[in-house]
């Protein structure tokens, strides 16, 4: 069964659930670094989208992306448990990696906690490759896998 969605740039409305998306489901076992004025500071920034899939009022999932000169970093990234392998995820990852490919940006990067089996399924899926094992990425309680991907030919035609 698909469920309907819509994707948009997320509002300061959106910060509370966010942040508990992302301390129950991506920082669980951590001290949270992802509180409501850090989401509302990552949406306030312009070299960041903050994105969220919802239905109407509800919130489904949503992303954080960083967009810098060379690479684009996926910084936080969480779909409601009750909402997952319904397509949400990959919306969301297709919508932030078409920013970059239109920015010409030509790398684009992740990490995933080494247990978050879903998680490094995911970005393989999507074409990430892992690059790297870094020791204690998480507050020195967990390690991290890096992933990356490369989006290929530049499509910044300005500069030609
Ligand atoms: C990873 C996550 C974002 C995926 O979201 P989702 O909405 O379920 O993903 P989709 O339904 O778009 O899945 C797309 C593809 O990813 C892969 N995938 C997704 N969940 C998977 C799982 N649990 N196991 C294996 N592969 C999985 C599948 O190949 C799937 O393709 P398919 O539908 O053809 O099978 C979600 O599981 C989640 O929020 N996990 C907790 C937070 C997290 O891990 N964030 C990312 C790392 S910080």
């Amino acid at each position: 069964v698909n469920i309907p969605f819509a994707i948009r740039l997320a509002t300061r409305h959106d910060a509370e659930t966010i942040a508990r998306l992302s301390r129950t489901e991506v920082e669980y076992g951590l001290p949270s670094r992802w509180t409501p004025p850090a989401i509302l500071r990552a949406i306030a920034r312009n070299d960041v989208n903050v994105t969220v899939a919802h239905d109407g009022s509800v919130l489904l999932g949503f992303g954080i992306m960083e967009y810098h000169d060379e690479h684009a970093h996926l910084v936080l990234f969480a779909v409601e448990p009750e909402y997952r392998k319904q397509g949400v995820g990959r919306a969301l990852l297709v919508w932030l990696e078409e920013v970059a490919l239109i920015a010409g940006i030509a790398t684009l990067k992740v990490e995933a906690r080494v247990t978050n089996r879903a998680g490094i399924a995911f970005y393989r899926k999507h074409g990430y490759r892992i690059v790297a094992t870094e020791a204690g990425y998480y507050r020195g309680v967990e390690d991290a896998v890096r992933l990356e991907k490369s989006c290929g030919v530049s499509t910044n035609h300005a500069a030609r």
